[in-house]
């Protein structure tokens, strides 16, 4: 593990607050990152993400109405062998704003921040993601081609495939290339966060955040080719999607895509006998008995 000067472990942060008024009425009463894709809550797929980079220390931020919840249904992390801390983001007020909510306990960590609502699934992501989180200076983000990318930030290329601008929702995008909501920044990434200002709509921008690393030359761009997916199951055709996408995947191959638990037991954050023990805890349910054979050996 390295990071900007001394070698201090990354730390994560999933961020999970927003109001979620594109599934209203469905996230009137629950957040949407409590929502099920499948046979999990949501927050399940961008966490199990977060520990496949080898991230153990982990800050869930969401509404100060919503963050019960999300203590209720992770707990400390100990189950899962990594560490949870909570804290609330009283209005959303920008993604950016999840490095001033945690200035503190980020104290110059490097940092890897994930969207509540991303789900990504990639061969040898993983690895991907380690090499990112333990860069020793500088950002990375991923980028991914769409249909619609007015949506959301957009980075253009040289032809080089060097990036040279980003822009948050263009009207105009000079690429079709979004990026995602997965960033791993060096431990300079609470200063810079300091330094930005509210952007017109009134958000503390991951773009601005973005564009200090580029400016620098310092924001490393990764593309995220065919055979990827990347969806944000934030409108209801989309929730629809990724739950699809789950039980596709899951039904036809006998693998689990976003357990924690799993992830937790193949990076060596619990060993057998702790994923025997969550296990034994849902043994209904199809998700338990995977984990069970998992835990057995036999997955
Ligand atoms: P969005 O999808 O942009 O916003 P939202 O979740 O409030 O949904 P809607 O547009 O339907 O009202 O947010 C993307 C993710 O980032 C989502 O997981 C919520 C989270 N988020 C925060 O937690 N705090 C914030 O200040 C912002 C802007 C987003």
């Amino acid at each position: 593990m390295s990071e900007h000067g001394s070698a201090k472990p990354t730390k994560g942060i999933l961020l999970a607050g927003g109001s979620g008024t594109r599934l209203h009425p469905m996230t009137l009463a629950v957040s949407k990152q409590l929502l099920p894709v499948y046979d999990k809550p949501m927050i399940f797929y961008p966490l199990s993400t977060l520990m496949l980079a080898g991230i153990r220390d982990i800050m869930i931020i969401s509404t100060p109405a919503d963050l019960p919840l999300f203590r209720r249904l992770l707990g400390d992390g100990a189950d899962m062998g990594v560490t949870f801390t909570y804290r609330e983001q009283p209005a959303p007020d920008g993604i950016a704003q999840a490095f001033v909510i945690a200035d503190d306990w980020l104290d110059d960590s490097p940092c890897g921040l994930i969207l509540g609502d991303n789900l990504i699934f990639a061969d040898h992501l993983g690895k991907q993601m380690r090499a990112a989180a333990t860069r020793p200076s500088g950002a990375t983000v991923f980028a991914y081609q769409v249909r619609d990318p007015e949506r959301y930030g957009v980075v253009n290329f040289s032809e080089n495939g060097h990036a040279l601008d980003i822009v948050e929702k263009p009207t105009e995008p000079k690429s079709n290339w979004a990026v995602t909501g997965l960033y791993f920044y060096d431990g300079r990434v609470r200063e810079y966060a300091r330094s930005l200002k509210p952007s017109p709509r009134g958000e503390l921008e991951i773009t601005d955040l973005n564009r200090l690393y580029l400016q620098s030359d310092e924001l490393h761009v990764q593309r995220l080719g065919r055979g990827c997916a990347w969806l944000d199951a934030g409108m209801p055709d989309s929730l629809m999607q990724a739950g699809q996408f789950v039980q596709t995947i899951q039904s036809r191959q006998g693998l689990l895509v976003g357990s924690p638990h799993e992830v937790a037991f193949r990076m060596g954050f619990i060993d057998a006998a702790g994923l025997e023990a969550y296990a034994r805890g849902m043994i209904k349910t199809e998700l338990g008995q995977s984990l069970m054979a998992i835990a057995h050996g036999e997955g």
